[in-house]
């Protein structure tokens, strides 16, 4: 009765260790704001990445934003994005100034390369490409038409940490990248990101770092929202499944105990004051204690995975595309009648995921004001009706992997 329920979103990466890196790091407000937990995260970046620059903020769309204004990329510029992904990413280039446009997605999910040419225009500054669940996008071609056309080439690796392409690490692929350490991320504190520039253009370097630099901390109020994120979900979860834990986490949420992973008035493009600020120190350790295991997390998330790929035999479900060195954050499905899916599996216990149900996700993002015609990415819009995805987080167990495979193959 009092066990982990299967629930891909909530807090899916925490273990004992992560609470109780937070509780000590409760007791120490001190450091919250300043420490050298930040310096050690970007040289760990710096070292896995084999890159020479790596500059911390407190979410992926910060990142992003602050690689956007390091290229002075703003008013009158255009850059492409994938459909079929956060509005996270749209907003961080509105914020800018810049216009989002939107390129469909092939059958990995990933902006499909056939259709970048047609869509560059002499306003096109960037485009940026998504490894969506983890799947490596097709860079190669990417970066012939990027090379080709002169212009930036900005991996959103917020799904892919650890993921590669030939053995070389994601992110150091394009003129820059972004990562996110979202709570439900390859590896999490709670809010988090981190941006780093590849070419060799020191002026740009000095501009990401001088905009970090001037980036204010978020509020101590903030960082205690972060902080007890982990300890209440990690207490509180065993006892979803009995109705109690649920209204728990829904009333700490409501007295605003626990943070949203996004506010309110981004999804009509909106910038909250809160983006872009600095990573406080105080998460940047809980980032360090998740980095440590990074291996066996991803290395789990495979295994999952593949099990996944040997047991779903039920026909109708199209399974996602196998290629080396993918990590797999979800495993998505595509299925005729998803969301009846989604709804029979919160009734059997199981909280599937709903990434991305929304062509531009979460619900009730206003498509005007993120500049998304309607009708304009096909491929992107069949798949938003038809993806599930199936957890394979860390702490899942064999019971509850067969659980959801039976339940996928016999419902
Ligand atoms: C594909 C993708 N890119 C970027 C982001 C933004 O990351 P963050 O939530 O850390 O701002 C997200 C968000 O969750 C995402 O799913």
């Amino acid at each position: 009765m009092f066990s982990y329920p299967i629930a891909i979103s909530l807090s899916p990466n925490t273990e004992k260790s992560d609470v109780l890196k937070s509780v000590k790091t409760l007791f120490i407000p001190n450091q919250w704001k300043i420490g050298n937990a930040v310096f050690k995260l970007e040289e760990w970046f710096r070292k896995y990445l084999e890159v020479d620059n790596a500059v911390s903020f407190n979410s992926g769309r910060s990142a992003l934003y602050a690689i956007l204004k390091s290229f002075d990329i703003g008013k009158g510029d255009e850059v492409l994005v994938q459909a079929f992904s956060c509005v996270a990413v749209p907003n961080a280039v509105t914020w800018t100034g810049a216009k989002p446009k939107y390129i469909d997605v092939d059958d990995s999910l990933n902006i499909d390369n056939k259709l970048l040419e047609k869509q560059i225009s002499i306003k096109t500054k960037a485009i940026i490409i998504q490894h969506t669940f983890g799947i490596p996008a097709n860079i190669d071609m990417i970066k012939k038409i990027t090379q080709k056309y002169k212009i930036l080439l900005i991996e959103d690796c917020a799904h892919s940490l650890g993921a590669n392409i030939r053995g070389k690490k994601i992110g150091s692929y394009g003129d820059a990248a972004f990562f996110s350490f979202g709570r439900d991320k390859v590896v999490s504190s709670v809010f988090g990101g981190l941006a780093i520039i590849n070419i060799k253009n020191a002026k740009v370097k000095y501009n990401l770092r001088n905009i970090r630099n001037k980036c204010l901390y978020p509020s101590y109020y903030w960082i205690l929202q972060q902080l007890l994120h982990p300890i209440f979900f990690y207490l509180v979860l065993p006892l979803y499944n009995i109705y109690i834990g649920k209204l728990i986490l829904f009333l700490l949420q409501k007295i605003k105990l626990l943070s949203k992973p996004i506010y309110k008035e981004e999804l009509s493009g909106i910038k909250p004051d809160i983006f872009p600020s600095k990573m406080p120190n105080a998460l940047a350790s809980l980032l360090l204690n998740q980095l440590d295991k990074i291996d066996r997390y991803n290395q789990m998330r495979i295994n999952h995975a593949n099990y996944y790929f040997r047991h779903i035999k039920k026909k109708d479900v199209i399974l996602p595309v196998r290629k080396i060195g993918s990590i797999y954050l979800r495993f998505n499905i595509l299925v005729d009648n998803s969301e009846e899916l989604l709804a029979r599996a919160k009734h059997n216990k199981m909280i599937l995921g709903n990434w991305y149900k929304h062509i531009i996700d979460p619900s009730n993002v206003d498509y005007e004001k993120i500049g998304y015609k309607i009708g304009s990415c096909t491929q992107a819009e069949k798949f938003s009706k038809l993806s599930v995805n199936l957890p394979t987080y860390p702490r899942l167990s064999q019971d509850d992997l067969d659980n959801i495979v039976n339940f996928i193959n016999n419902v």
